[in-house]
């Protein structure tokens, strides 16, 4: 190894220390990711990867000379420079996030004599650094640095998001610490931003928070559009267009989802509260998404006269395109209240299962799903969907009517191919009145 090469211990192969782990050792760094799971590690070792993550099962073959996949926490951090926490931070029932992971990996450090840097990926509540440090030096370890260093990487786009970032985010409490987490990044073009430890974990809750917001703000527009005979393509066109505003995160549609979003907006609001702080807007943000989820139901209602005994066919079940990951997902939200009102629920999505949604008919094909349903909605923004012979289709519904929740489709032609359609604030263009 060259001397700006690293010895990296990941604790954690879920999709964040994967992706961290395969791309440090990409970056040249000796990398050793250790799980708990004695079956995933065993199947990464075989070189089966175990997410669905584009471009992930290609950088870890490249690199498998560089990494190396245990159970062993000593075997790890053996050598090791820099131990990365990379472990799950799910939601309590009061919303906190749930720590323990956290807590047992830091508490199963061997009692190293040299000095190491911990550096924290899972997204935590502000103070836990300070927390963590506390703990270190409780155990006679304050020769061992800590470190912020939160990822932004979205599901489906994780190696690039790692590999070319807007910035890297990292808060030290002893600048040399911080030094040497950014030297690992060696390689990479981007911004660097230094800070305190609580404003890097800050920073991370912050910039979903405020992602969060973009998607709720515009699903109002959208609301208020579809009440007022305005478009909200054409609106967000014409906001995004403003520098101060920008494009990205106006895209009007059934809510969002995912393993990040919800868990980190509860998060931040229960971090907010126990500091004796209502944050009114996030909460806002949280309440107009759960209304947005089901907001198609009542469109369905409209069209269809009532839900009971129809048929209908949702296309898409991961919360977003490009990857199969349902979790938190609006399809699922939408099954379970299409099912609570009687009607017969058909599913399509070319990656994800319906897994856990009983009483949902998963099917192989967009015209399997579509044939005898009384209505169609576009759930996950497949691209697929924009290929879909929709014309051909229409006469293999019992009655050909689409609500195009991602707003992919356009309107003119769904019309003119024999649809009736509706999407999400599109009032000017839906042609329902
Ligand atoms: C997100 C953040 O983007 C990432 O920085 C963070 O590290 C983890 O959380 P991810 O959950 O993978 O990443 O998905 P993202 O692409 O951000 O989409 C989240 C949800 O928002 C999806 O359900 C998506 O459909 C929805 N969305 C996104 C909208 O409804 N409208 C938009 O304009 C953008």
């Amino acid at each position: 190894m060259s001397e700006r090469e690293q010895r990296i211990a990941v604790l954690g192969a879920g999709y964040v220390g994967l992706v961290t782990g395969a791309c440090f050792a990409e970056l040249g760094h000796a990398v050793v990711v250790r799980d708990i799971l004695p079956d995933r590690i065993a199947a990464l070792r075989r070189g089966e990867v175990p997410i669905y993550e584009p471009g992930l099962e290609a950088l870890l073959g490249r690199n498998a000379e560089r990494l190396t996949f245990t159970t062993d926490v000593g075997e790890a951090i053996e050598g090791a420079d820099v131990v990365y926490v990379a472990v799950g931070t799910p939601p309590t029932y009061s919303g906190d996030a749930d720590l323990s992971a956290v807590w047992t990996v830091i508490d199963e450090l061997p009692d190293v004599e040299r000095h190491i840097v911990v550096a924290m990926k899972s997204t935590v509540p502000v103070g836990t650094g300070e927390k963590v440090r506390h703990r270190l030096d409780a155990r006679g370890l304050a020769h061992v640095g800590y470190a912020s260093n939160p990822e932004f990487t979205a599901e489906g786009t994780a190696v690039k998001d790692f590999m070319e970032p807007d910035r890297i985010v990292i808060g030290a409490f002893e600048e040399a610490d911080g030094d040497l987490i950014a030297r690992l990044h060696d390689g990479i073009e981007a911004p660097i931003v230094r800070s305190d430890v609580a404003s890097a974990e800050m920073i991370k809750l912050a910039a979903n928070a405020a992602l969060m917001t973009r998607i709720s703000f515009i699903n109002e527009i959208a609301n208020v559009c579809e009440a007022t005979g305005a478009d909200v393509v054409k609106v967000a066109e014409g906001i995004g267009h403003d520098r101060r505003i920008g494009k990205s995160f106006l895209q009007a549609g059934v809510g969002f989802g995912g393993s990040c979003f919800p868990k980190d907006s509860l998060a931040l609001k229960q971090l907010a509260a126990n500091s004796g702080y209502h944050f009114q807007v996030l909460n806002a943000v949280i309440e107009v998404n759960e209304l947005q989820k089901r907001r198609v139901i009542g469109k369905l209602t409209q069209l269809l006269d009532t839900l009971r005994d129809r048929r209908i066919a949702l296309l898409g079940l991961a919360f977003k395109p490009g990857t199969d990951d349902t979790r938190e997902s609006p399809a699922f939200v939408l099954a379970g209240r299409l099912l609570a009102e009687g009607a017969q629920v058909i599913a399509w999505d070319p990656v994800a299962s319906s897994d856990g949604l009983s009483g949902v008919v998963q099917v192989d094909s967009v015209a399997e799903a579509l044939r005898d349903a009384d209505a169609v909605v576009l759930v996950t923004a497949w691209p697929e969907l924009a290929d879909v012979d929709w014309a051909a289709l229409a006469p293999t519904m019992r009655t050909a009517v689409v609500v195009d929740g991602r707003n992919m489709l356009d309107p003119e032609t769904m019309r003119a191919a024999g649809y009736r359609y509706d999407a999400i604030g599109r009032a000017a263009t839906n042609g329902l009145d």
